[in-house]
């Protein structure tokens, strides 16, 4: 605490990200990056741009980059807003679309981020418990609201949500922004954005941190009605005219274009999931249904806190939220072939 801040900054509850350690090789389950590197092209596109043009500003409105993804969507570029990474394009939207008298609705579980970023606009907030299964429940989403925000599929329980139930919502909510989250939609679902040309209280947010093995690069998108995306780009233009540079603009548009490295890794991590599942439930956990990069799995006799330090111990980091109704549960992200049975062999230890 200090007099010289500004009063709100007294109150302010800061997200809390994973761990990044900086010890050497440790196995890293605990924040979902992909075990995998980037796509060659994305990284010959960066190297390309460090030279004498880095003494100029980078292209404010990052049009290489929103023609990529415009075309890769089969949208217009009107439709596209890009940012330092989803967080960022998510704090605009919290800014630019739920600041209103109506509180805004996302479930008991999910992404930690949304309380804090409603703390820091000021913006009511209202949580909606999921279903014992940790399903969300479409019908509770049809009450007053300034706004719907939930991850698809939902982080951290990497289930998901169909997309004929986020046309229910968005029916039901005509009034309403509704903000689908996709960090983690290119490991097992279909993305809402097929879905914005239909629907224009419909703002879909993507990463390029997991699927795309980009999460140092830091770069997050939104598509929606041009609307929308207006309003994001007068609050980002209100912030930082620049939240991309050279270097992430190449990068993320060549990450795009290449769809043989994409699809190469994307298969890839979800076999290895399906394997984490199998092997998992053969030690005595309950695993999620999974459409993510991750699992979410409780043991039924071993405490998870109890687990996840054993694990860190031994050289394995996984992530536990001590939460209320998911504190017996580990967040596990999926790892190479090599650091999943490493995982599994030292969990064979611990149980
Ligand atoms: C649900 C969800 N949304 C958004 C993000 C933010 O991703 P980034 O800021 O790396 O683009 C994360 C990161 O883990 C996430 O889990």
């Amino acid at each position: 605490m200090s007099k010289f801040w500004s009063p709100f900054v007294n109150s302010l509850v800061p997200y809390v990200p994973g761990e990044q350690p900086k010890i050497d090789r440790l196995v890293k389950l605990n924040t979902n990056e992909n075990p995998y590197g980037p796509s060659a092209k994305a990284i010959a596109a960066m190297q390309a741009q460090m030279n004498d043009d880095l003494r100029l500003y980078p292209d404010p409105n990052s049009d290489l980059l929103k023609h990529a993804v415009a075309d890769y969507y089969s949208v217009g570029p009107q439709y596209v807003f890009v940012g330092n990474g989803s967080d960022e394009v998510l704090a605009h939207a919290f800014h630019a679309l739920f600041q209103h008298d109506k509180p805004l609705l996302f479930p008991d579980i999910s992404y930690s981020f949304y309380p804090v970023y409603c703390g820091l606009y000021g913006i009511k907030q209202q949580v909606v418990a999921l279903d014992e299964n940790f399903q969300i429940r479409v019908a509770d989403y049809q009450q007053p609201n300034g706004g719907i925000i939930f991850p698809n599929p939902n982080a951290p329980t990497g289930c998901l949500l169909e997309l004929d139930k986020i046309e229910q919502v968005l029916t039901a909510n005509p009034d309403s922004v509704v903000l689908v989250d996709e960090a983690y939609i290119d490991f097992g679902g279909d993305s809402a954005i097929s879905l914005v040309k239909k629907y224009d209280n419909l703002l879909v947010t993507q990463t390029l941190s997991k699927s795309r093995s980009l999460a140092g690069l830091r770069v997050g998108i939104a598509v929606g009605h041009p609307d929308l995306i207006e309003g994001l780009e007068r609050v980002k233009n209100s912030f930082n005219s620049y939240p991309l540079d050279r270097a992430a603009i190449a990068g993320a548009a060549a990450a795009f274009a290449d769809a043989d490295h994409f699809h190469f890794t994307r298969n890839k991590v979800i076999a290895s999931r399906e394997w984490v599942v199998e092997a998992l439930s053969a030690l005595g956990f309950e695993v999620l249904p999974s459409a993510a990069n991750f699992v979410f799995a409780r043991h039924k006799s071993r405490d998870a806190q109890e687990l996840a330090a054993q694990l860190r111990e031994q050289g394995v980091l996984v992530r536990h939220f001590k939460q209320e109704r998911i504190e017996q549960f580990l967040r596990i992200s999926i790892g190479t072939d090599e650091q999943n049975q490493i995982l599994i062999d030292v969990l064979k230890n611990c149980i």
